[in-house]
């Protein structure tokens, strides 16, 4: 039976740590605060935005939501966008992805200001993250790397596989994994024999939006399995990547869905958003 690395718990911490710095800030004047715009009617986009207002209230950190009609134009956003980035009561600005069609998401993520930029999805951002001096993470990526940490789990020299090569999780994911003198390997929907490169795993991440993709037969005894898939099954619940029930009575250490990367994911986007005030604040002053 594999150890359950509590995701929830850890974010938990990193929330009170956050808040303390949040207080410090606010006591030196600085209030800071994040912007959140979300574009149409996508139903999980509104909870992940209303949860982030929820870390927000919970950090002490102001929120400013910005809901648009499903039909907004590119450059309508881009207005926006740039209004925010001269707003000086916000440090952190996250657009919800995915955006509706008419809307290209590079540009508008190539717009927000990098200093401002929480999710680390700016090319600037993602440069600085590639060569390994940055100030801002992406949220999920950091987060299954700081539940490792505090799992206590050694990176240095093991064999990580990553299944999943997206802009948002599995490239930022290797790369972290990479700094951390980790092996790593990028599977993907074109991987031939996949089982044979997951099995190779001392830690395998799973990010592919599938549920129940990865089963026992793909994981070696004693690895490490992290779930990164945020699915819903037919019953409407959310499930992981993994299939659980039986992945766990072989791993080592396993997260749960929920209750794993996705709180993780949330807590880091509080930290970043810390980040970019700290940096706003040294700047002012
Ligand atoms: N949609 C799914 N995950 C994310 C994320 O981490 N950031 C943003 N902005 N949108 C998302």
């Amino acid at each position: 039976m594999a150890t359950i690395i509590n995701g929830k718990e850890i974010a938990a911490q990193i929330k009170a740590e956050v808040r303390a710095e949040v207080d410090q800030l606010k006591a030196e004047g600085m209030n800071p605060g994040l912007a959140v715009v979300l574009v149409g009617n996508n139903p999980a986009s509104r909870v992940y935005v209303t949860n982030k207002k929820k870390d927000c209230a919970e950090v002490g950190f102001a929120s400013y939501e910005y809901t648009l009609p499903e039909e907004t134009t590119e450059a309508e956003l881009l207005e926006l966008v740039e209004q925010l980035n001269r707003d000086d009561t916000v440090q952190g600005i996250l657009v919800q992805l995915p955006l509706p069609d008419q809307i290209c998401e590079q540009t508008i993520l190539r717009a927000i200001a990098p200093e401002k930029d929480v999710d680390a999805f700016h090319p600037e951002n993602v440069g600085h993250i590639m060569i390994g001096d940055y100030a801002f993470l992406p949220c999920t990526p950091a987060g299954v790397i700081e539940m490792i940490d505090r799992a206590g789990i050694e990176l240095q020299g093991k064999h990580c596989v990553v299944i999943g090569r997206s802009n948002i999780v599995g490239k930022p994911m290797a790369m972290l994994l990479l700094h951390r003198n980790a092996t790593v390997t990028i599977c993907h929907s074109r991987t031939k024999n996949l089982a044979e490169q997951t099995r190779q795993a001392d830690i395998l991440v799973a990010a592919v939006g599938k549920a129940n993709f990865v089963t026992a037969d793909m994981v070696k005894p004693g690895a490490v399995v992290i779930d990164v898939g945020m699915n819903r099954n037919a019953e409407g619940k959310l499930v992981g990547d993994v299939a659980y029930d039986e992945v766990e009575q072989i791993a080592s250490a396993i997260t749960p869905v929920p209750g794993g990367v996705g709180p993780m994911t949330r807590a880091i986007l509080m930290h970043n958003t810390l980040t970019a005030a700290k940096i706003a604040f040294t700047k002012r002053s």
